[in-house]
């Protein structure tokens, strides 16, 4: 009888002040909260038969943690860095070990926005990036992971 292989969850990781959604800048970010997204987020994964490990730090070196645990405990990553994307070097050294599909999502679209935000270290290894479609950009990282995952199996 064929053995089942477990297939390991998505990480999705979430970098500063995003615990705030729902209340902080709104117009810019969208009205839904992290738990909400979290929600949608495990639902969309559960269709393509894939568990999610959500989780949101203001901590530096506890998101650096969780990227190095990502190594061998997740299928693949989805990560929105926030404001760490546009500055933490240990965020891009940590991505660039992953070894696994990487999405990178922002809810707003940075390249709309500040001259700042436009220079992305994630993006420098990130398979694929989504940005400015707010909340539903997770959604389409699910779609994107759980195609990458198909084609790195066949
Ligand atoms: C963000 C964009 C970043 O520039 C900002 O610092 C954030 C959120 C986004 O999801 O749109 O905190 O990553």
């Amino acid at each position: 009888m064929a053995r089942k292989t477990k297939v390991l969850p998505i990480y999705v990781l979430n970098g500063p002040n995003l615990n705030l959604l729902g209340t902080r800048e709104p117009e810019v970010y969208g009205r839904m909260t992290l738990a909400e997204i979290g929600k949608a987020v495990a639902a969309r994964a559960k269709a393509a038969s894939l568990g999610v490990v959500f989780r949101q730090t203001n901590h530096e070196g506890e998101m650096i943690d969780w990227l190095q645990e990502a190594r061998t405990k997740a299928s693949g990553v989805i990560l929105n860095g926030a404001g760490w994307t546009h500055t933490s070097v240990a965020l891009l050294d940590a991505c660039r070990m992953l070894d696994r599909p990487l999405i990178e999502v922002h809810l707003s679209n940075p390249y709309k926005r500040e001259a700042y935000r436009r220079r992305s270290f994630v993006s420098e290894v990130a398979d694929g990036v989504i940005c400015g479609l707010r909340a539903q950009g997770y959604l389409f990282a699910i779609d994107a992971i759980a195609a990458l995952l198909k084609d790195r199996n066949t």
